[in-house]
């Protein structure tokens, strides 16, 4: 790999991990953390991001909202898989609900207002990274489920990009064997391009 300055090199060392234990950010830590958020692009200064921090005794309640969200989106969902996910809400050092305020009756297309929050996601990921914390985002069915988004504040058309999981990486993240880059990259010069990543 060639010669990078180490910021690059910290982005580059990034990876997901949902194997998380205490303390998560606090206090000023955090609202750096969440500040970053808050300089994705967005197009029309929509400032569609909306965070709900879960943590400490708040997170078993929370669990429980889950598990009653789950039961009306995905109501056959296996036994294990409902004892995980409230394993998992109840016992994550924090979680960080990825609100998504939309506004869609205006200029911005709404696709776009969801590209800020998921860009504003990313800038999380990287600075809890920064400061030596660890994450993981999440989604599923359960997340659309409208009690819950109303106890995140979202009232219709606002909606959830998922959820970050969020603590101190309990050992150093191995992340896991990355695309090649030539693969995903193609150099224009007036033809249509073709990538290998679609190649065979
Ligand atoms: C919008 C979105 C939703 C995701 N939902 C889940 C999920 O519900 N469960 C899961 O294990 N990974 C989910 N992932 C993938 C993980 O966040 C993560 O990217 C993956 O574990 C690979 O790790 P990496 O970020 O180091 O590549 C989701 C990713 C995105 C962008």
């Amino acid at each position: 790999m060639a010669h990078h300055h180490a910021s690059l090199e910290f982005l580059l060392s990034r990876a997901s991990t949902d194997n998380l234990v205490e303390p998560p950010p606090k206090g000023d830590q955090l609202r750096d953390i969440l500040s970053a958020a808050l300089r994705a692009p967005d197009h029309g200064r929509m400032r569609p991001w909306r965070y709900t921090v879960i943590k400490g005794k708040h997170r078993e309640a929370f669990a429980q909202v889950v598990l009653e969200a789950m039961d009306r989106q995905e109501p056959d969902a296996p036994a294990a898989k409902k004892a995980k996910r409230r394993d998992r809400f109840s016992s994550m050092p924090m979680i960080i609900a990825l609100g998504m305020h939309i506004e869609p009756d205006g200029k911005i297309p709404v696709i776009e207002q969801e590209m800020s929050v998921a860009a504003g996601a990313m800038n999380v990921l990287n600075a809890l990274h920064a400061e030596g914390f660890g994450g993981i985002w999440v989604t599923g069915a359960f997340s659309e489920d409208r009690a819950l988004l109303e106890t995140l504040g979202l009232k219709e058309p606002h909606r959830l990009a998922g959820f970050l999981f969020v603590g101190t990486p309990e050992k150093p993240v191995e992340g896991r064997k990355r695309a090649d880059v030539d693969d995903y990259m193609a150099i224009w010069k007036g033809e249509p391009v073709t990538f290998g990543a679609d190649a065979g």
